[in-house]
């Protein structure tokens, strides 16, 4: 079967495309899957450009969407031919838990999809949204289920909420999205006067392009009216100054990202005195996939795959992602 390893030192350039043999008869607990597709996330680029260091030979990638070849003895609640969705942490993280909190993620600590089948235990597996197609339910377990945590686990996300969604990526269409879903406004921002008029077909109800607005922050709490309730801050040192100023009272900030890196000033005393709830954190666990793989089932959501590349050309779709144009998710096929 083919696969694609992480050679030392690790950059785009030392991707190998490779032939593996195939994974034996999965044992108890465990389900064979032949992958049919992944997804490009920044952390994915990040390891395999060795921003993240990882083991030499390591198999990239932390999304999958592949059908049960075989179940292993024991094996419940699945069947032969379902369709299945890996997680980004197969076990819940916390603080007990030691070592790095990556050590088990699939194309990080541990070997990833970026092959064609895989055996792994029953329960580090999701079922996918009925009817979904592969390349859609893999868009799910990273960037999918971090919008859903930020809004929905963390945030308590309701009805006439105002949410503001940064730039046009995987993470933030489908924020853009959960939040239109649950009958909240849409504040986004983009660089791009195009891709802004795709945002306000998707229900964005307000688009600031954030070149031409640097004071990107202040029209939020503007147009919101009084701020707003949540900002799914993907941008860092750069962006969460201007998202702290957007936000209204009691306003929630889900820390998410770093695109413009993690440094920088934060004005403490909007946090104090608009008395903010700042939450980082991490993708969600596999309970929170099921319940959002559920939701999915009663939305109309489907996610926005820009471009589907091969796996063998696995670098030109990070290149892609690099140039920026892309608009929502880019996806692998296997
Ligand atoms: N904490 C977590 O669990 C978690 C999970 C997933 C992702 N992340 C992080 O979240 C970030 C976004 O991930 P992603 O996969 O959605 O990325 P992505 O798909 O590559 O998003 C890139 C887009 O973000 C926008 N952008 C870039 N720099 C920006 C800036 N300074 N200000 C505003 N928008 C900017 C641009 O949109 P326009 O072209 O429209 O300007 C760009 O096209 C990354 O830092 C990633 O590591 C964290």
């Amino acid at each position: 079967m083919k696969a694609i390893r992480i050679r030392h030192p690790a950059t785009l350039d030392s991707l190998e495309l490779v032939d593996m043999a195939p994974p034996p008869p999965p044992g108890p607990g465990e389900i064979q899957v032949r992958v049919r597709a992944s997804s490009l996330n920044y952390h994915d680029y990040s390891v395999c450009a060795g921003l993240i260091p990882t083991a030499d030979g390591r198999i990239p990638l932390s999304d999958a969407a592949g059908e049960v070849v075989a179940l292993g003895e024991g094996v419940s609640g699945l069947a032969l031919g379902d369709l299945v969705i890996g997680t980004f942490f197969p076990r819940p993280i916390g603080r007990h838990v030691p070592g790095s909190v990556f050590a088990l993620t699939p194309g990080d600590g541990a070997d990833g999809y970026a092959r064609e089948r895989i055996n792994a235990p029953a329960e580090t597996f999701t079922r996918a949204p009925a009817g979904w197609s592969a390349e859609e339910a893999a868009t799910i377990p990273c960037a999918g289920l971090t919008a859903w945590r930020a809004l929905v686990v963390d945030g308590a996300l309701k009805p006439g909420d105002t949410v503001l969604v940064l730039g046009t990526g995987g993470v933030s269409i489908y924020a853009l999205q959960i939040a239109r879903a649950a009958g909240a406004r849409v504040i986004a921002t983009t660089s791009s006067d195009a891709k802004a008029e795709r945002l306000k077909a998707l229900g964005a109800d307000h688009v600031i392009n954030y070149r031409s607005d640097p004071e990107w922050g202040k029209t939020a709490f503007a147009l919101a009216g009084n701020g707003v309730d949540h900002v799914v801050e993907i941008g860092g040192a750069a962006t969460l100054p201007h998202s702290l100023m957007a936000c209204g009272f009691g306003g929630h900030v889900a820390v998410i990202g770093g695109l413009s890196g993690y440094g920088g000033e934060v004005p403490t005393v909007l946090i104090l005195a608009r008395q903010l709830r700042v939450q980082g954190l991490l993708v969600g666990t596999p309970a929170h996939q099921a319940e959002f793989v559920r939701a999915l089932e009663t939305t109309a959501i489907r996610p926005v795959i820009d471009r589907a590349f091969p796996l063998a050309d696995l670098a030109e779709a990070f290149r892609h992602q690099l140039s920026g144009r892309h608009f929502g998710k880019i996806v692998v096929t296997l």
